[in-house]
């Protein structure tokens, strides 16, 4: 796995390991994890935009499937587009090419970032214009196209979700637009108080991460017959917006107060994406369905996130 020390890698690097045991799964990311870390399996140092580095790891190890997780985020990568491009697109085409000579699948998270604002809004369809605004958004069509472009080319087995905002409490969200929703519960248990940078009613998709760790497990293992589109599956779990998310954690948190401070940057950004996704044909071709809605997702975030910030015994 590329990227294997930011929110998602934290999750799915253990589950992987569950499922396929410790030392088969191979951890790599361009930065190392703070001394004293435990070290549950192999892990590498490895930056995706350099081809030999790569091939490296995967001859060393035997990979037969990369999990390439490495990019920059939509709010820092419209801080940093060039650099953006340079690490979503050059990583996604390095994966791609050493796959192709190795034989190796690949698993690749496109985005709702991948919509743009002439999409349609509401319950935004799997096959739908995609005109995005955004540098992430741009790289994540191209590295969707790209996925497409190997699987029909050079058989490549490659396939990939549009993931929505994710919600988790192991490690901080990476610098992307819906960020706000881990950091309302982050200070709904620490401070009792939060401020918003997003507009109170702005629609977004969202999955808690357990749904989205399931779904990119699921979707490796589906036999590969069943699949018709491969690549950038819409999936999503629900769709809110903040103020509903406050309401919701609320009913858990009595006197949690929220306040609104629109960052103009990623209002624009979030604004530029589908309110909601259609994922039946995630549901369809690989029987993709949700576990957590905004009930269950907030009442298992706030007792997992109170639990950790209990002293240990
Ligand atoms: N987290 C979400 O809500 C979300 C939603 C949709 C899609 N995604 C996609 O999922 C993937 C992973 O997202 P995440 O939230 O875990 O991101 P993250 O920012 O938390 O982690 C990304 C990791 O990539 C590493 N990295 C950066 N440059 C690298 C390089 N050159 N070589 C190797 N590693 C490098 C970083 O050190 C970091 O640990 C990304 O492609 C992202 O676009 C995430």
């Amino acid at each position: 796995m590329t990227g294997a020390l930011g929110q998602i890698g934290a999750e799915l690097v253990p589950a992987l390991r569950e499922c396929y045991g410790a030392d088969r799964v191979v951890a790599s990311d361009v930065r190392m994890p703070p001394a004293g870390l435990d070290r549950e399996g192999p892990l590498e140092c490895l930056d995706c935009t350099h081809t030999r580095q790569i091939e490296a790891v995967v001859r060393r190890h035997e990979i037969v499937r990369i999990y390439h997780l490495a990019a920059l985020l939509s709010a820092v990568a419209e801080s940093k587009p060039r650099l953006a491009w340079d690490v979503n697109m050059g990583g996604m085409y390095r994966v791609l090419e050493v796959a192709r000579s190795h034989r190796c699948s690949v698993f690749h998270p496109s985005s709702i970032g991948a919509f743009g604002p002439t999409t349609p809004r509401d319950c935004t369809p799997q096959d739908a214009i995609q005109r995005p605004t955004t540098m992430y958004g741009i790289t994540k069509v191209a590295g969707e196209l790209l996925s497409d472009y190997y699987v029909s080319r050079f058989g490549v087995d490659t396939r990939g979700l549009r993931l929505p905002g994710l919600v988790s409490y192991c490690a901080p969200p990476g610098g992307g637009t819906t960020d706000y929703a881990v950091d309302m519960f982050v200070h709904a248990v620490r401070h009792r108080h939060y401020t918003c940078y997003l507009r109170a009613d702005t629609w977004l998709d969202l999955m808690y991460m357990p749904d989205a760790v399931r779904a990119m497990i699921e979707l490796m293992e589906v036999d590969r017959d069943r699949l018709v589109h491969h690549n950038a599956f819409n999936v999503t779990a629900m769709s809110a917006t903040p103020a509903m998310l406050a309401a919701e954690i609320q009913r858990h948190v009595p006197g949690f107060e929220v306040d609104f401070e629109v960052d103009p940057v990623r209002q624009a950004i979030a604004d530029s994406w589908p309110d909601s996704l259609d994922d039946s044909a995630a549901r369809a071709e690989w029987g993709w369905l949700p576990r957590y809605d905004l009930p269950a997702m907030t009442a298992d975030m706030l007792d997992k996130l109170k639990a950790r910030s209990q002293p240990a015994e």
